[in-house]
């Protein structure tokens, strides 16, 4: 079970000044429950872990069992909310080399960028495969899905013809609204929803996630269970509740200058996680000039490049360091009798004791250099764990933004790139 342990923040504050901020983590959780607070409109997010199995679910299982029959290769078509979350999940539970297992379809992302070395790169990989496309966009209107999904759908009538090719579109998109709905309804694509009251931060435990993480191969109905159990968890208004500690220790350390935000495993699997967690807090928390910046990173790798910054830059950094257990199977360090590397101190002893050790020295090296570590401790890496960490994270960011005072749930300042290109580009109704 997931759990806050914030035994290593303490500076020059203590606990009876995290103590203080009890009424506002109150009333910021208060608000989010009630729906009161700017942004409410937004607040689908907290309802979707359920335990019982959706119709929606079912229908993704079913849909699933059949791209895993028909496809060697499941292209994946979203940007921000709508590529991130499948993204980490798929690389958490199942490796960031899922691909090359060769027992699952293999999963590519498409659409998430504007770059011509990777969509020909994603040609030369579909050559020769069967292949389904799942495009996933709340609007149905963001430039580089649609891009993408124009060329993937050609490719597919190309090759399949244009009834077959219907057969291997799916799409995710708003209920009612947006050219990705009209699209699916005119050419007969099977659809999946994103409520209109979930924003794609939010959107991981929606069929977003659910249908990429079904074709990889993971029990979403575990990932779910993981997820109503947090939600059913984190009811609490005491900081009992760990989504309590976090919000409030992460605001505390704000408010004393800590205004970046580390966010480390020691999984590297972890990565896209980190890109996830980096777009739920960067998104929901950064505007009216406030926000803590949140920036992830990879231990022990990172340590090896961004090691120095952290013990001896500025001191205006905390961590929130990422803890499994550790795999049931272990793998041993064996003898040398020639001892050439000096590593037989290390004889007989497991690879997660030595990344055990690295990580409690490091978590002394760093609280010493004034880095305060809040750790979210959780069972090993598994769909369940997946699950109840997307909601913590989510409820956390959710309190932890109306503690700032501000909308978790809008993103205005995402829109100024896209006027400028937008005009650059010529698009009717973008005028200089
Ligand atoms: O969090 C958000 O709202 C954004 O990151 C969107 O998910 C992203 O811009 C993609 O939007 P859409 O799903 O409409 O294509």
């Amino acid at each position: 079970m997931l759990n806050v342990d914030i035994s290593n923040i303490w500076g020059e504050y203590t606990l009876n000044d995290l103590l203080s901020l009890e009424k506002e983590t109150f009333d910021a959780h208060k608000l989010l429950l009630d729906g009161k607070g700017p942004g409410s409109d937004y607040l689908g997010w907290m309802k979707l872990p359920v335990f019982e199995e959706t119709e929606e679910m079912i229908r993704i299982r079913a849909a699933a069992k059949r791209i895993r029959e028909s496809s060697d290769v499941f292209v994946v078509v979203g940007i921000g909310g709508s590529y991130l979350g499948p993204r980490a999940a798929i690389e958490l539970v199942m490796g960031s080399n899922h691909n090359l297992r060769g027992k699952d379809p293999q999963i590519f992302f498409a659409g998430n960028n504007l770059s011509t070395r990777a969509w020909n790169e994603l040609c030369a990989l579909l050559e020769g495969k069967d292949f389904s496309v799942n495009i996933i966009s709340k609007s149905g209107t963001t430039t580089e899905p649609a891009i993408a999904t124009r060329a993937l759908k050609w490719m597919l009538e190309r090759k399949y013809g244009a009834d077959e090719a219907k057969k291997r579109i799916f799409v995710t998109t708003d209920p009612e609204k947006g050219a990705l709905r009209q699209m699916a309804a005119e050419e007969g694509y099977e659809t999946f929803v994103i409520p209109p009251d979930v924003g794609g931060r939010y959107s991981v435990l929606t069929a977003v996630g659910l249908l990429p993480m079904a074709v990889a191969g993971m029990d979403i109905t575990e990932v779910m269970f993981g997820a109503a159990s947090a939600r059913r968890d984190m009811e609490a208004f005491s900081f009992e509740n760990p989504a309590w500690l976090y919000a409030a220790a992460r605001n505390l350390l704000y408010r004393h200058g800590k205004k970046t935000e580390l966010f480390c495993s020691y999984e590297p699997d972890f990565r896209f996680m980190g890109g996830w967690l980096q777009q739920l807090f960067g998104e929901s928390e950064g505007k009216d000039g406030k926000g803590i910046y949140p920036f992830p990173l990879e231990f022990t790798a990172d340590l090896h490049s961004m090691g120095q910054m952290i013990q001896q830059g500025e001191r205006t950094i905390f961590e929130t360091v990422l803890r499994f257990a550790p795999p049931r199977k272990k793998t041993m360090i064996e003898s040398d009798w020639k001892n050439l590397d000096g590593l037989n101190y290390l004889e007989g002893k497991s690879l997660d004791f030595v990344e055990e050790q690295a990580f409690q020295g490091t978590l002394a090296a760093h609280t010493d250099g004034g880095v305060p570590v809040i750790l979210v401790q959780n069972d090993e890496i598994c769909d369940r764990t997946l699950g109840e960490m997307f909601y913590f994270f989510e409820l956390s960011c959710g309190i932890s933004a109306y503690m700032l005072g501000v909308n978790p749930f809008n993103q205005p300042g995402v829109e100024f790139y896209k006027r400028n290109m937008f005009q650059l580009l010529g698009k009717p109704g973008y005028t200089k």
